[in-house]
């Protein structure tokens, strides 16, 4: 079994998740998929996780149950929706937001407590990929610092920045090395790509041994285009 997990960043209303959930509901009863499906709307769009073949997580929280962090949504909010799957460190919240390490540490101990399943980004500029792999693994061990690699909650996406968005994903033998140099670390962690991920690209990632799974941005945000992930993936 595989992951296959969406992060819709900031795409889709209510609405329209619930129209793609729906869809994505009734091509999944209609067979025996064989990987695990993770959803990540925004957080106005959350919906109830209560979807017999696929989770619904959230892209953020802070580390409280709730209080005065305007802008932000909590524990609180989360267990309106029974959410209990949670995004810490993607990239855009780390470069744009400014979200520090200790910031993502600090999210991941409260959640942790709380026996959320984490899914962990990391990912290097393509300014520190410039630099070579012992800058680019220093660089993804830094994010590593304050996160408990023994919670078994745990799942690792290794997100290049300079594949996000740009719409050419990291080869196939740069996903390898850093996944092969990544997996001796942190064990039998899950650990997904993403980048790039496509309907065109999904099967001969997932075919790599030291890839558990795929987080996928833009491709994922039209249903169709989902779904021939989904089934690109077997
Ligand atoms: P893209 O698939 O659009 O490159 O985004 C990847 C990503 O950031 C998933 O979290």
């Amino acid at each position: 079994m595989k992951i296959i997990a969406s992060n819709f960043k900031t795409n889709h209303t209510r609405k329209s998740t619930q129209v793609f959930c729906e869809n994505l509901k009734n091509f999944l009863q209609t067979q025996n998929f064989p990987h695990k499906i993770v959803i990540f709307p925004p957080a106005t769009a959350l919906l109830e996780d209560s979807f017999t073949h696929f989770r619904i997580g959230a892209q953020n929280a802070y580390f409280t149950e709730n209080g005065s962090f305007t802008g932000e949504i909590g524990l609180e909010q989360l267990n309106e929706f029974k959410i209990q799957t949670l995004l810490i460190g993607h990239s855009e919240r780390r470069e744009i937001l400014g979200e520090s390490q200790a910031m993502c540490a600090k999210k991941f101990s409260f959640f942790k407590e709380r026996k959320f399943e984490i899914f962990y980004c990391i990912g290097e500029t393509l300014d520190i990929k410039k630099q070579g792999l012992q800058s680019t693994l220093d660089f993804l061990d830094s994010q590593l610092e304050g996160i408990d690699l023994n919670y078994p909650n745990l799942i690792f996406a290794y997100e290049p920045i300079w594949a996000i968005g740009t719409g050419v994903s990291a080869s196939l033998e740069e996903i390898t090395t850093i996944h092969t140099h990544l997996k001796q670390k942190l064990g039998k962690i899950s650990l997904l790509y993403g980048g790039s991920v496509k309907p065109n690209n999904v099967k001969e990632i997932l075919q790599i041994d030291s890839v558990d799974g795929v987080l996928v941005g833009s491709s994922s945000w039209e249903i169709s285009s989902f779904l021939e992930i989904l089934k690109n993936s077997l």
